[in-house]
């Protein structure tokens, strides 16, 4: 454990940009009755530009000198690996506690700093890498008792629950995404939210956190909400649910885990979560817990950010258990909601019945004619393992000339 008896905390500051100015800024505020956290240095790329920092704090583009001051507490805010990696792997070796809120570096060498900050003994905290605005991660971090789990279900990216959101109410995708970059909701280039990436990316550090497992986050099963179509929101609304940017993971037995947009029956819990909101709903020994609320935006990562530091300038911080067994995430065997068009489809218990006999076997359907003359279907089936569904499908377009879609379906929790 780290105690520190100063009168204020003296923290190193990696990045300064969104997250890192929000920081900067609710650091200086009066601390009431909480430690005082002084930002003595801040690395930048571009140290001529100004920031929020007080003139006696060193803002350099030279990452030797940020160790030079001596810093308490590492904070990492700069995103991205490098040089994240190898300045929180010098951090940690010379035992300086660490808080980052980088998801990406994390996900990718979560296991490597895992065992940096066991070996020299010395804390690592990443409350703000998932779901910022919901202080979960710690708590269970430090009750492994409740933390006992084995599984989860997630939205975990608020800038693709804001798009099918808005799109479920009748927006197109692409209005919704500029809707999201007015308000701030999502970034200049919100391509790895729309891609999935992020919240695989989340979800690799959810099964490090949880299932103790390193998992590579390009290789959990990844889709982008981009292919989803306006049919595809209109059905699942008329089979009793909504389309939903869903991450999920269950280690019972094994591992497998998803990260795409999934059909989720309205009577999920996860089906009511909209806007930018975030939820997580963890599967633990003594029942489902739900954490809901906001995902992200600088201000409120800031805040965690700083609650790190002064968990850690506490001493109440214990260092972790060490790296992590690198692990593969299967595909799950779930339900599925398919959609099929084409300018004149087979009556749909004929599709069901042809799908029936490639093994995968429906339970609902519904029926539409798209706004440019095609007929269109949806069915809800049981669950199968996605080359069944592959199989299947490929049949039914060769047999119909028909083009299909096919997501992943939630069931609702026992
Ligand atoms: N934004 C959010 O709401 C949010 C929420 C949760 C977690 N996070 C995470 O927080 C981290 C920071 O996000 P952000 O939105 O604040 O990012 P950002 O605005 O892009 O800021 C990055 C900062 O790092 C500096 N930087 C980047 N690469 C550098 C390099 N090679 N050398 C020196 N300085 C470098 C930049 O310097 P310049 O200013 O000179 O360009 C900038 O100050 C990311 O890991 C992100 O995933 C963000």
């Amino acid at each position: 454990m780290t105690t520190c008896v100063a009168s204020s905390v003296d923290v190193a500051l990696l990045g300064c940009g969104n997250v890192g100015t929000a920081l900067a800024r609710l650091a200086a505020q009066p601390s009431g009755p909480h430690l005082p956290v002084t930002i003595t240095s801040a690395l930048v790329r571009d140290p001529s530009r100004p920031r929020p920092l007080s003139p006696a704090a060193r803002v350099t583009a030279d990452a030797r000198a940020l160790f030079a001051t001596q810093p308490a507490i590492v904070i990492e805010l700069l995103g991205g690996t490098e040089p994240a990696r190898p300045l929180l792997l010098e951090a940690l070796g010379r035992r300086i506690p660490v808080v980052t809120a980088n998801k990406s570096l994390l996900a990718r060498h979560g296991s490597e700093l895992r065992a940096a900050a066991a070996a020299s003994s010395t804390p690592l905290l990443y409350e703000a890498a998932v779901v910022a605005g919901v202080p979960f991660l710690g708590t269970f971090a430090r009750r492994p008792q409740a933390a006992a789990a084995s599984g989860l279900v997630a939205i975990v990216n608020g800038t693709s629950n804001f798009v099918l959101t808005q799109a479920v109410a009748g927006a197109s995708v692409t209005a919704a995404v500029t809707e999201a970059q007015r308000l701030g909701y999502a970034e200049p280039d919100p391509r790895n939210d729309l891609a999935g990436i992020d919240a695989a990316e989340k979800l690799a550090v959810l099964i490090q956190h949880f299932a103790h497992r390193a998992v590579h986050p390009d290789a959990i099963e990844t889709r982008g909400i981009e292919a989803v179509s306006p049919a595809q929101l209109a059905h699942a609304r008329e089979l009793g649910g909504v389309i939903k940017p869903v991450v999920t993971a269950d280690w019972s037995e094994g591992l497998t885990a998803f990260a795409a947009p999934a059909f989720v029956p309205a009577a999920h819990p996860l089906a009511r979560v909209d806007g930018v909101e975030n939820a997580v709903l963890l599967d633990t020994r003594h029942g489902r817990l739900l954490f809901q609320g906001p995902g992200a935006g600088p201000a409120v990562t800031a805040a965690t950010v700083l609650d790190d530091v002064r968990e850690i300038a506490a001493g109440s911080v214990a260092a972790g258990a060490g790296g992590l067994p690198a692990a593969e995430a299967a595909a799950p065997e779930t339900e599925w909601l398919i959609t099929i068009d084409a300018p004149r489809l087979p009556r749909p218990v004929d599709v069901a019945d042809l799908l029936a006999a490639h093994g995968l076997f429906t339970r609902a359907s519904s029926s539409r004619r798209t706004a440019d003359g095609q007929d269109c279907q949806s069915f809800l089936t049981w669950r199968a393992i996605a080359p069944r569904v592959e199989l299947a499908l490929a049949s039914l377009r060769l047999a119909s000339g028909c083009t299909t879609a096919a997501l992943r379906a939630l069931e609702v929790p026992a």
